[in-house]
């Protein structure tokens, strides 16, 4: 087996730890480079059961430092970028869209000027794999899917940052002929997400007897993949991909928002033992996302067809064990929500 030294971006966060956590599993022989700016949304707590792995590193710094980005690839002379480091959340783009632009572009475009620079345009079996969203696509009307064909058309500031990076991404690839791969998600959802995304945030307000904001009237669509489910279908890509192909990720699992919290509700009444409807009480319609997208949903024909990849985690399952995760770190969700998360939330949510 090849040895790879391989520069993971955003390990810390959501699905980068999971990224992380498989691949140092996975392939022993390969040196995993994290390198995370630890912004709100990241925590090492997410690799305590890594850390001490041999072939597993961590690296503390900001993708946006031009100089510093340039040391690390020069010290280390990574062979490949997973980049999944990003301002990530839609409601946040809409308050701070620069933070958007700075660290998803210019940030994007540092990576890739390292990774040209080190290997001087001669790129033999080395790859760029840049992690990206089924926002860029913007926003589907009552049928159709995103396929890989699907023009962009990015409807917030984060879509548009993403797309933005995309874009540079294929462009490096046509000009420079650095060796690409772009893959689209849909929503992901599991344990170590933040608590600002739909799910975590829900749980974490019902088990506090918090009121639950559904924005707008609630008939907006997503279309939902487990995050496990992701960092395999991210794996099979990074192996056996194509170069300068892009990938489609979904769940074939699209839920309108009430849908998907009625049944969060009778799922969590069950588990706390609540009589049937106390957490669907706490159901409050609140004023809507500015320009919100209304449904995603992916056709993942492409990578099943092609690379054999298709979820393997049931709804159902995948929602019961992701509860039963943040009922259970209740000192990961104490932690992640203390300090500077309170005044988010009452800056979010006030007034709505
Ligand atoms: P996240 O917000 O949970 O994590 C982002 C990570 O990036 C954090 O650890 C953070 O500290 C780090 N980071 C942010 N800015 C940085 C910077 N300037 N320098 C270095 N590190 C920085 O995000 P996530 O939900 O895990 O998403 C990861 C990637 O996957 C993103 O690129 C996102 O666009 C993409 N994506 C997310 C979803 C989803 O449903 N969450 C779906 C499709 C694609
Ligand atoms: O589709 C992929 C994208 O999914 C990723 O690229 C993003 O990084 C990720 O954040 C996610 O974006 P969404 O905007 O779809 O996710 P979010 O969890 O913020 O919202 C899901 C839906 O729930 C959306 O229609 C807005 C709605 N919502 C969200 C929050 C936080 C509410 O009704 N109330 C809320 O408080």
């Amino acid at each position: 087996m090849n040895t790879l030294k391989i520069l993971i971006t955003g390990g810390a966060g959501f699905i980068g730890s999971h990224v992380v956590r498989r691949f140092v599993n996975k392939y022993p022989n390969y040196e995993i480079y994290n390198l995370d700016a630890l912004t709100y949304a990241g925590n090492l707590e997410n690799l305590r059961d890594v850390e001490g792995a041999a072939n597993y590193h961590f690296i503390k710094g900001d993708i946006k430092d031009i100089p510093f980005i340039n040391s690390i690839f020069e010290k280390h002379q990574f062979d490949a970028v997973i980049h999944l480091a990003a301002e990530s959340h839609v409601d946040r783009s809409i308050t701070e869209p620069n933070a958007f632009i700075e660290t998803n572009v210019l940030g994007t475009a540092n990576l890739l000027n390292a990774f040209r620079s080190i290997w001087k345009d001669h790129f033999e079996g080395k790859q760029f794999y840049h992690i990206s969203t089924d926002e860029v696509y913007g926003s589907l009307g009552e049928t159709g899917l995103f396929t890989e064909e699907t023009p962009y058309d990015p409807q917030s500031p984060y879509a548009a940052s993403k797309a933005a990076s995309d874009h540079l991404v294929r462009a490096y690839g046509n000009t420079y002929k650095l060796p690409f791969k772009i893959s689209n998600c849909s929503n992901n959802y599991g344990p170590n997400q933040f608590p600002e995304k739909l799910l975590p945030l829900f749980i974490h307000n019902i088990k506090n007897q918090k009121s639950l904001p559904v924005y707008g009237d609630g008939k907006y669509t997503r279309d939902w993949l487990h995050v496990i489910d992701h960092a395999s279908a991210i794996d099979t890509i990074f192996h056996s991909g194509k170069n300068t192909e892009t990938y489609n990720i979904g769940g074939l699992n699209e839920w309108t928002n009430i849908d998907l919290i009625q049944l969060l509700c009778e799922q969590m009444d069950e588990k706390l033992k609540s009589p049937k409807g106390t957490a669907a009480q706490l159901i409050t319609f609140v004023k809507d996302r500015a320009g919100h997208d209304k449904r995603y949903a992916i056709d993942a024909s492409k990578i099943e067809r092609e690379l054999g990849w298709k979820p393997k985690m049931t709804f159902e399952e995948g929602l019961s064990q992701t509860i039963d995760w943040y009922l259970e770190n209740t000192d990961w969700l104490v932690n992640v929500t203390s300090g500077a998360y309170q005044a988010y939330y009452q800056k979010m949510y006030e007034g709505r």
